[in-house]
């Protein structure tokens, strides 16, 4: 798979209302949502649920979410392993009597950094639902999963952690990938087979970390003009060697 992202900008520009170059197709997509998922968000999202309408909190019945751990589930094609702690609301309101659904949203963070941000990178959101892990062998090998992908996470782990807690399975049901801006990144539902039958078209980690649709920034100037005016240019006006004064983006790339 080969990305095409960075071709010149001012063709775009000129062609406002249509994609002037390939732009990412949906099976592209659910693969980049795999790799994102293995490689590149350093297996940590932000994980939601939904307080009930009767929760003793001051936001009943509104959605909550805060950074979380997670791991690949091991021979799954695509579920998620965590690490639940009944002790966080989180895990709460998507545990008995609660409904069990769950989002985790997960963010590509390779290579995030000073003028690098975040506006046209992939994300992803994973709806599904907690399943807690049953059996030695597969609480076993969940805990091998988990700490490949944590080993900080040893001490919370099990009887000896500080808080009671145990494996449990994010059953994905519904995958909304945004895979970038959408004159070049695919934006919408990947239908679910298409998900985990993607695992087996997956590269490797060192390929998804050197060969990634590269972020684009909002004051690029195919991407403003594709929004129809100049989106996040900064004021700042800098003169050149001629005493001209001309606007500076105040965002760089830097790959
Ligand atoms: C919530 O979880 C249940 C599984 O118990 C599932 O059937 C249902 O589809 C989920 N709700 C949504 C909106 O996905």
């Amino acid at each position: 798979m080969r990305w095409t992202g960075l071709v010149p900008l001012a063709l775009a520009a000129a062609l406002s209302s249509a994609p002037a170059f390939a732009r990412e197709t949906l099976d592209e997509a659910a693969v980049h949502v795999r790799e994102l998922i293995s490689y590149r968000a350093f297996h940590t999202g932000v994980l939601m649920s939904v307080f009930p309408e009767d929760a003793q909190v001051p936001t009943p019945g509104l959605p909550f979410g805060l950074q979380e751990y997670y791991a690949e589930y091991p021979d799954s094609e695509g579920d998620i392993l965590l690490l639940a702690m009944p002790i966080a609301a989180i895990y709460r309101n998507a545990l008995p009597p609660n409904p069990p659904n769950l989002t985790l949203t997960v963010n590509d963070m390779w290579g995030f950094g000073d003028g690098n941000l975040a506006a046209g990178r992939m994300r992803v959101a994973l709806y599904g639902t907690l399943e807690r892990v049953v059996g030695d062998e597969e609480v076993d090998k969940c805990h091998k999963a988990y700490l490949a992908a944590h080993p900080d996470a040893r001490g919370w782990i099990g009887a000896d952690g500080p808080h009671s807690n145990f494996f449990a399975r994010m059953r994905v049901n519904k995958v909304y990938a945004f895979n970038g801006f959408g004159d070049v990144a695919y934006i919408g539902w990947v239908p679910l087979d298409l998900y985990r039958a993607s695992g087996a078209k997956m590269r490797s980690e060192k390929e998804a970390h050197r060969d990634w649709p590269v972020p684009r920034q909002p004051e690029e100037a195919g991407v403003a003009a594709l929004f129809g005016e100049r989106v996040g240019v900064s004021e700042e006006v800098a003169e050149d060697e001629e005493g001209k004064t001309k606007k500076e983006g105040r965002f760089r790339i830097q790959w």
